[in-house]
């Protein structure tokens, strides 16, 4: 055994730094990131995090705007339960010490200047700039490094959790149980075995099975396809939520042009200059991204584009300097100027709103695991997650989470023996182009069949395709020692699965996912909901 702890989270994002520091007073914790702590989508996010903070607005708005984004499928007790707990999660973030961006007379409400972004019927997103994530990110992990219970293994990347069927002792009985995680050190290239008492996926989204998204490397669905792994229901991984605007370059793919631009003004425009959002919503700009992707999706297919035009240039240039630093800068850098010209953008794959179904705790259908932050599937975002709720919901379910297991983690027992990992069988690869090779592959069958716009034919190629792959990609890792690479296209590969299947099974067009072939929206909304079939 390498290791054991009271509570092993694996990532190291809002949802997992947060639960880290407030459980670490109770327990010796252990935190896991693939890369370095702020490896994450959360060092990214840009736009804020939307809380009822202002004079105007109400919690009943927020879960109002937040059930007609999700398009019939949020659940109401978690959207209730999520916005109720906003304020007090912000407070939280204040104590620890975010800076957040103060009121210079535009707007009012709580001291703090308030942004707007699509489907939220009040200004109501609370920000850093235009950087929130990179300062939320920054601020927790000061605290973690200080904490004298919070063990830090960055570069470590889990690989599987432990359950029943990993036990010297198998046949236990009982329900299943979680116990921990295989982990490969990846620049010691050495496989540990981490026991716990309690273990938290929170490990982030999937955005990068398409070949064209706004995340960092890392977001590889690797929670969702552990926890399946392990016996777990996933739920609405069909539901892909692609950013309207990221910006198009040949070296800046990811860069995400934040939608609180839209909120502030800025139009999207055709080449030949004309503005065409409302000629598919009276909302226009300000409509929930869904929307907004499909339309220009929509022009960029009729009229041959390779992207269309974002302008904020109406607006003051220190309006725009000043509400947009860091936007303006890397643009800037890129060679273009937001405050005299048009830029262009296309939609990529943004946030998964699908995940490991989990209750009110954050607890999984296995026992002592929980999922918080986009790996998990609350019911907070239904069939489309509104701009700003990701952030909240990372902050209030790790506060949740954590509470719950603070207040039972004295009952759990330590974990029985462990088997450990063995390479016996496997040998140094002589054929990494399989690995590079079926990467690609995958990225860009998923873009070409399974995007913004979906069809069952297309749907039916991608599952044939993506079999194929999960059989050679099992077969090399049956054969060769793991990498990173291997561990993720394995993850990448299932979770890509997981997205087909649910697509398939919904036969109409609901939020985020939109078929040509069921156009309609059916009466009654059901969730998809995937339960593993027991080993
Ligand atoms: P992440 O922050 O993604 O962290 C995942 C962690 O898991 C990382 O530490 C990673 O190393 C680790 N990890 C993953 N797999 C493994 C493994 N196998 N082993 C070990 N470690 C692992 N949301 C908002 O609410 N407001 C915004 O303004 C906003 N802007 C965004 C802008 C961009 C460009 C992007 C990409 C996202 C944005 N989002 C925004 C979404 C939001 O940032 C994410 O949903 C949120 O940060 C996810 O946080 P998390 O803690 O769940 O995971
Ligand atoms: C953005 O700033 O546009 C991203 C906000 C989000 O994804 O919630």
């Amino acid at each position: 055994m390498d290791g054991f702890f009271d509570i092993l989270i694996i990532g190291s994002g809002a949802a997992g730094l947060s639960l880290a520091l407030q459980t670490a007073d109770n327990a010796k914790v252990a935190i896991l990131s693939k890369g370095d702590l702020s490896a994450g989508s959360t060092s990214w996010a840009q736009g804020g995090i939307a809380a009822v903070l202002g004079e105007d607005d109400t919690i009943q708005s927020h879960i109002e705007d937040t059930l007609v984004a999700g398009d019939g499928l949020c659940d109401e007790d978690t959207v209730s339960f999520v916005v109720r707990e906003g304020h007090k999660a912000i407070d939280d973030l204040i104590k620890n010490g975010v800076h957040f961006s103060k009121n210079n007379k535009m707007e009012d409400g709580y001291g703090y200047h308030l942004t707007q972004e699509g489907g939220h019927s009040h200004r109501r997103i609370i920000h850093v700039d235009d950087a929130t994530g990179a300062a939320v990110q920054t601020t927790l992990e000061e605290k973690v490094l200080k904490h004298p219970n919070i063990t830090v293994f960055e570069n470590h990347i889990a690989i599987d959790l432990i359950t029943n069927r990993n036990l010297v002792e198998y046949a236990l009985g009982g329900d299943e149980t979680c116990f921990g995680a295989y982990v490969f050190d990846i620049k010691a290239e050495k496989t540990k075995t981490i026991s716990s008492r309690t273990t938290v996926l929170a490990t982030g989204g999937a955005s990068r099975v398409y070949l064209y998204t706004s995340n960092p490397d890392g977001s590889t669905g690797d929670g969702i396809a552990m926890a399946w792994r392990a016996g777990c229901e996933v739920a609405n991984m069909e539901f892909n939520q692609f950013h309207p605007t990221c910006l198009f370059h040949a070296e800046a793919k990811s860069f995400l042009i934040s939608e609180a631009l839209r909120g502030e003004g800025a139009k999207l425009l055709l080449p030949s200059g004309e503005q065409f959002m409302k000629r598919y919503d009276p909302r226009a700009e300000l409509a929930p991204r869904d929307v907004v992707a499909r339309a220009i999706d929509a022009e960029m297919k009729k009229l041959g584009l390779d992207f269309v035009y974002l302008d904020i240039s109406h607006r003051s240039q220190d309006f725009i300097i000043g509400q947009f630093p860091n936007i303006y800068r890397r643009c800037r850098e890129l060679g273009f100027d937001i405050t005299k010209e048009p830029i262009p953008v296309v939609p990529a794959a943004h946030y998964t709103c699908g995940g490991v179904v989990t209750d009110l705790d954050g607890r999984a259908n296995l026992d002592n695991l929980y999922a918080i932050g986009e790996t998990s599937y609350t019911g907070l975002h239904g069939a489309n997650r509104m701009a700003s709720n990701s952030l909240l919901e990372c902050l209030v379910y790790a506060s949740s989470a954590a509470k719950h297991i603070v207040e039972n983690i004295d009952k759990i027992a330590n974990p029985p023996a462990i088997r450990l990992w063995d390479e016996s069988n496997v040998v140094d690869s002589d054929e990494e182009v399989v690995v590079s090779h079926n990467w690609k592959e995958l990225r860009h069958l998923m873009w070409d069949y399974v995007g913004i716009v979906r069809t069952d034919k297309r749907l039916e190629r991608a599952l044939r395709r993506i079999e194929m792959l999960e059989g050679e990609i099992q077969d090399y890792y049956g054969n060769f020692h793991i990498t990173k690479d291997l561990l993720e296209l394995r993850n990448i590969v299932t979770t890509a699965e997981l997205i087909v299947r649910c697509a398939m099974a919904r036969k109409e067009s609901r939020g985020l996912h939109y078929t040509t072939d069921y156009p309609e929206t059916l009466a009654e909304a059901k969730n998809t909901i995937l339960t593993p079939e027991k080993q």
